[in-house]
């Protein structure tokens, strides 16, 4: 298991550091919104709209019971939803040292403000929905995670050194070249 799997709220920057990251190690990179959007064949708020959450969770489940087992030096950043579920927390444990890429609700709110591509936020006011959330979610990203790295003030370059430096000092990762 040589993975990084990132995971956090909407918008706490999952996918572009996701990106530098896997370049930074030579990692391959994968997004579960992203391939999900691919079978899919449409954005996921067009999914959403049609099938509903649950359909949603549950192929997002599907997909990580098909990742688990299959991945070697890849860095996986995953929707913000993903780990709520028990089973995929266990599944993304498995798949690797799971990163919870954690934000201020300031700086959340100051990330999300005019998107109009996440359905959980289409509607009603923007900081109520992140409160709420963030409350519902913040002990379970922490439960899952094997390391939680602080995003604000941060930048990429730091972040990136932060997760190499902490990747390679635990058990089973030892860089190799
Ligand atoms: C969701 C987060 C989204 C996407 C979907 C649901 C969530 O991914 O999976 O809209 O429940 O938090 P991002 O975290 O990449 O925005």
């Amino acid at each position: 298991m040589k993975n990084i799997v990132l995971i956090g709220f909407m918008g706490s920057g999952k996918t572009t550091l996701g990106g530098k990251l896997a370049n930074a190690l030579k990692f391959q990179f994968l997004d579960t919104d992203q391939m999900l959007e691919k079978e899919f064949g449409c954005p996921i708020s067009e999914f959403f709209a049609k099938e509903g959450e649950q359909v949603f969770r549950k192929r997002e489940t599907k997909l990580l019971q098909d990742l688990a087992g299959a991945l070697s030096n890849t860095v996986l950043a995953t929707g913000g939803g993903m780990p709520l579920l028990a089973e995929n927390a266990k599944l993304l444990q498995q798949i690797g040292r799971v990163y919870y890429l954690r934000a201020s609700k300031e700086s959340t709110i100051q990330r999300l403000l005019g998107d109009t591509s996440r359905p959980l936020l289409a509607e009603g006011a923007l900081e109520e929905k992140v409160d709420r959330l963030l409350k519902e979610r913040t002990p379970l990203y922490a439960a899952v995670a094997d390391y939680i790295l602080d995003t604000d003030g941060k930048s990429f370059y730091e972040m990136i050194e932060e997760v190499q430096r902490t990747f390679y000092q635990s058990k089973g990762n030892a860089r190799r070249d």
